[in-house]
């Protein structure tokens, strides 16, 4: 199962992500993860991307491109993933596609768009934010992470949809209702493409 995760700031790819991984006993690969792990270690991709994800923008393409090379080489990766946070604008979708037919891989099945109401995705990142000092969850960086994403990601709605691989769900309620949901909805799109 290769899966993207699409949704806001706070809309719940890394909480569903998680749950989708190990529904289909596959990885879960987080860009915003392993770019704060390298902060964190003050690695040289930490301090290449620190500025941009304080400031609330997108770290270069080529460094994220980089890291999802690098983990979809890994032999984990090699029967599926869920992608958390990549891609996050059409370069990157490209780049992905381009990195699986390079590696002789399937392309992705599904885009699952997480949909949940702003004021929703502020709340529980203020609340995060609060709780963890993870440092892009203040209100100004919020704004700007939120307007980034309407601006960089949204198009990759049209970009999967003339795929004919995006599902749309409902993001607002319990965890366990929205995983639900969603395991739901991946198989219902999975039997229409055996029917054909
Ligand atoms: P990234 O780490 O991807 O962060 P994000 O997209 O801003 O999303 P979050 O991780 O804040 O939210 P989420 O959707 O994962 O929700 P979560 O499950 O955590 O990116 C961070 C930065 O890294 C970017 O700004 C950028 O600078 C850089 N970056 C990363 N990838 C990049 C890329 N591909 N290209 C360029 N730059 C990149 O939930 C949020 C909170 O809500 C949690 O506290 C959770 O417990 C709670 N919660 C979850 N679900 C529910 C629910 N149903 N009800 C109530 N609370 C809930
Ligand atoms: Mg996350």
């Amino acid at each position: 199962m290769r899966i993207v995760l699409l949704g806001a700031p706070g809309s719940g790819k890394g909480t569903q992500g998680e749950m989708l991984a190990a529904h289909y006993d596959v990885p879960r690969l987080s860009t915003g993860d392993v770019l704060r792990d390298a902060v964190r270690e003050g690695k040289t991709l930490g301090r290449r991307a620190r500025a941009a994800m304080d400031a609330g923008q997108l770290v270069d393409d080529a460094l994220v491109v980089g890291i999802i090379e690098a983990r979809l080489a890994d032999p984990d990766a090699a029967d599926g993933f869920v992608l958390d946070g990549f891609p996050r604008n059409v370069a990157q979708a490209r780049a992905l596609e381009r990195l699986l037919a390079y590696r002789k891989r399937p392309p992705i099945d599904l885009a699952v768009h997480l949909d949940v109401p702003i004021r929703d995705a502020v709340q529980r990142l203020i609340a995060r934010g609060l709780e963890t000092g993870r440092a892009d969850d203040n209100e100004a960086t919020i704004r700007k992470r939120l307007i980034v994403y309407m601006k960089e990601t949204h198009p990759l709605f049209d970009y999967y949809q003339a795929e004919d691989k995006l599902i749309t769900l409902n993001g607002a309620g319990t965890v366990t209702g929205i995983f639900g949901a969603m395991v739901q909805a991946i198989e219902s799109h999975r039997a229409n493409e055996a029917v054909g």
